[in-house]
């Protein structure tokens, strides 16, 4: 985020994030870390639940990062503590090997362990301290950013041999499998691979990457980001029906995945679906594919404005064909649109989180104003909003 806030801002705890991780592990373990890691949230500009279809996405680290302080130890152990819970979580091999034995938020980081040691890495035992600014529950990847700066941490601390473009899919690995949520690759690579003034243009099937320059700030632009504050409403079950319907329907079209469904054909594929709700998943993931790459190429051709009617054209497909918005993120959008923003949309898994609105830098707060007035007007809690740049991915500090 640019800091500036522009409407009720969501509690944060004080001081600043790297310094409240280095108290946090001098307070629970004595003397200094070895070092401190940090890994941004992010939310992502356009390509929602394309990932796991082997698609494309286009997402932004966020300046909002988690902080790992850690040192390693003699033993094979782990103790983690995060600012969420007064109490350390401690851990060895016994827990780490079998997915599901460590619960709640250490279990991300437990699975970076499992993930590490299932790709045959000899894992430094570590004394770890947590902390950050990235909300959670606000669908801005706080879990992919623990990851990853756990990550970071542990590779360093043991020097292991693993190159950082194999970082997103272990980390990946780690949540699919350990955590047991059935995500794509998409946060894990963003929060590690993003950098700053930059969207990352991601091919979810070969991994490849390409830095898509993102300049709000050259071009007048503000990118409003509104934390809906609804309720997550079964997302995780929602989310893997989703996914399920998507693998379903490929099986169904004879295709890999669904991203091997041309947009010119989409009509053909949709033909050959007996289902209307199956062939509306279908109608989503083809033209949202399309829509990041028509995405990629105007701001390829510096048009960041003209993306506005893709961000509104993905969103109005993620309300009515994928099904997976909620009214105060579709009052969100609203509000933005009728306020002047070039485009808005649902950013996330959906059911809740974030809601993005391009904006010209000079209406930003009015557009923000305008939100909240509508969301007070049919009685839901005040929205949260700020302005966000894109930022880097997970870095060693120090
Ligand atoms: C969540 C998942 C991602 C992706 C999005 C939807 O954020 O973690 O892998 O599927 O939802 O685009």
């Amino acid at each position: 985020m640019t800091g500036r806030i522009v409407a009720a801002p969501p509690p944060a705890p004080p001081g600043d994030v790297a310094a409240r991780a280095t108290a946090g592990f001098r307070q629970r373990y004595g003397g200094e870390p070895a070092g401190r890691w940090a890994a941004p949230g992010r939310v992502n500009l356009i390509g929602e639940h394309t990932d796991y279809n082997d698609g494309f996405v286009l997402p932004f680290a966020l300046p909002l990062r988690t902080v790992v302080a850690a040192a390693a130890r003699a033993d094979e152990r782990w103790t983690v503590w995060s600012e969420l819970d007064d109490d350390p979580v401690e851990f060895g091999p016994a827990e780490a090997d079998e997915p599901g034995r460590v619960t709640g938020w250490a279990a991300y980081v437990a699975g970076v362990v499992w993930a590490l040691r299932a790709a045959g890495h000899a894992v430094p035992g570590a004394r770890l301290a947590v902390a950050s600014d990235v909300p959670v529950g606000s669908g801005l990847s706080s879990s992919a950013a623990i990851e990853a700066a756990v990550l970071a941490a542990l590779v360093d601390l043991g020097g292991l041999d693993l190159p950082a473009q194999r970082w997103p899919r272990l980390a990946q690995q780690a949540e699919n499998d350990y955590v047991g949520a059935p995500t794509g690759i998409m946060d894990q690579s963003a929060v590690i691979r993003g950098r700053p003034g930059h969207a990352l243009f991601l091919d979810c099937r070969s991994e490849e990457v390409e830095q898509i320059p993102f300049d709000l700030d050259a071009a007048g632009l503000a990118m409003l980001v509104i934390d809906s504050r609804a309720p997550h409403r079964h997302a995780d079950g929602e989310y893997a029906a989703r996914r399920r319907s998507c693998e379903r329907a490929a099986r169904a079209l004879g295709v890999p995945a669904l991203r091997d469904v041309p947009a010119d054909g989409l009509d053909a594929a949709l033909a050959r679906l007996d289902d209307d709700e199956t062939r509306r998943r279908v109608r989503h993931v083809v033209t949202e594919d399309q829509r990041v790459l028509d995405s990629v190429a105007l701001l390829r051709a510096g048009r960041v404005r003209d993306i506005g009617p893709l961000l509104t054209a993905s969103h109005t497909s993620m309300r009515d064909d994928f099904e997976i918005t909620v009214p105060e993120v579709d009052t969100a959008v609203e509000a933005a649109l009728a306020a002047g923003a070039y485009g808005a949309r649902m950013t996330g898994g959906g059911f809740g989180g974030c809601v993005l609105a391009l904006v010209e830098a000079s209406a930003a707060d009015a557009a923000a104003a305008a939100v909240a007035a509508a969301y007070a007007e049919r009685g839901f809690a005040a929205p949260a909003t700020v302005t966000a740049l894109p930022a880097g991915g997970v870095t060693r500090l120090d």
